[in-house]
């Protein structure tokens, strides 16, 4: 058990400096589902914050239903936060935008998604799809859209070009839709793409290209990623930081190695146990699997891991404990670990 660091720091008070990318605090969305007298609030994503350099790549990574696609969508504002601040390149993201402020930030952010053929449209050829973010955001045109559209295919290892560019999705493999859908987002020139399990609904024989695909990116381009998996080792081959996620919140978050070999959080452990090679920590069967997906409209008391949690403690049940830096750039939200 370690001891909290005096000078331990909360995770929104990760230093943000030029090279951030982006920079996330307190960010809080809910949903109302239910109608008439019935309407219920299911919290998807709590307090999450989270700071992003150029070029660094963080894994998020957590079990169905933790909030990880609704951070995304709620960072490419394909929803509006209910609270909480989000920053590209230091600059804050107004809560409403006009077109021309929409467009300003698709411009730096893109998604990619996790199901390639349904994102793409069905009656839109490569080519088209391609084309259509450059001429929206008057990137190119005529002759040069064509050279720019086949450019980018290639750099997506869509080549050569010409044999790709006038198929519909349906007459693509599963790894190459995905590459469309890489190239669709690479089009504007983004300074941070979000990845939404870009991988989990390919072969695995086809997931390392398209992963090594991506790091190229980065390192070419500049590219930042948020990528959001539920595979431990997958995380730990793209992303220079993990964050773990329970239940809506943030539980942990460090250097890709130090989350990996030496996790502080028990959901950490379990994840990790749960794995296909379990290196050390917890055994399976001292995890309770007698335990359904944490209900995100009526969360315990405390820490939401705590009735699943081996370790727990009466104090666990209490308060919501702060995600607290422990170590150098590893933080967890586990009192266990602060000690207090
Ligand atoms: N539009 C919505 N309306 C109501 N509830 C939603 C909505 N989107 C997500 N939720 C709820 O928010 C919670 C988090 O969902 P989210 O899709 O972000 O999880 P996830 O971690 O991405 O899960 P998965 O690994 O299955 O993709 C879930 O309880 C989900 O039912
Ligand atoms: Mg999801």
């Amino acid at each position: 058990m370690l001891p909290v660091n005096s000078i331990a720091m909360q995770a929104h008070e990760q230093q943000a400096s030029p090279e951030s990318v982006l920079e996330v605090h307190g960010l809080t969305k809910e949903f109302v589902i239910g109608r008439w007298g019935r309407k219920r609030i299911v919290r998807a994503v709590s307090d999450f914050s989270l700071t992003l350099r150029r070029r660094e790549v963080v894994a998020l990574v957590g079990e169905s239903g933790s909030g990880k696609t609704t951070v995304a969508r709620v960072i490419g504002r394909l929803y509006a936060p209910t609270a909480g601040t989000i920053r590209i390149n230091g600059e804050a993201v107004p809560a409403k935008m006009n077109r021309r402020e929409l467009l300003a930030f698709r411009r730096k952010v893109q998604m990619i998604f996790q199901d390639p053929y349904a994102s793409l449209n069905p009656l839109h050829s490569v080519g088209y799809t391609i084309s259509r973010p450059l001429r929206i955001h008057n990137l190119a045109q005529g002759d040069d859209l064509k050279a720019r559209v086949r450019e980018i295919l290639e750099r997506c290892e869509l080549k050569p070009a010409d044999l790709f560019i006038n198929k519909l999705p349906h007459e693509l493999s599963g790894g190459q839709r995905q590459r469309v859908g890489i190239a669709r987002a690479l089009a504007v020139g983004p300074e941070l793409i979000l990845a939404d399990e870009p991988t989990s609904m390919l072969d695995v024989s086809i997931r390392l290209d398209i992963m090594n695909l991506m790091l190229d990116l980065k390192d070419e381009e500049g590219i930042s990623y948020l990528f959001i998996t539920h595979d431990l080792a997958g995380a730990h081959y793209m992303a220079d930081r993990i964050a773990i996620m329970y239940a809506s919140y943030l539980v942990e978050l460090g250097p890709s190695d130090d989350v990996i070999n030496e996790p502080l959080h028990p959901y950490t452990e379990l994840l990790k146990s749960a794995a296909p090679k379990p290196e050390s920590g917890l055994k399976p069967e001292e995890i309770s699997t007698n335990y359904d997906i944490p209900d995100l409209t009526n969360l315990p008391p405390g820490c939401p891991f705590a009735p699943r949690c081996p370790l727990a403690e009466p104090k666990c049940k209490v308060v919501v404990p702060p995600l607290l830096e422990v170590k150098p750039g590893h933080y967890t939200r586990c009192i266990l670990h602060h000690n207090i």
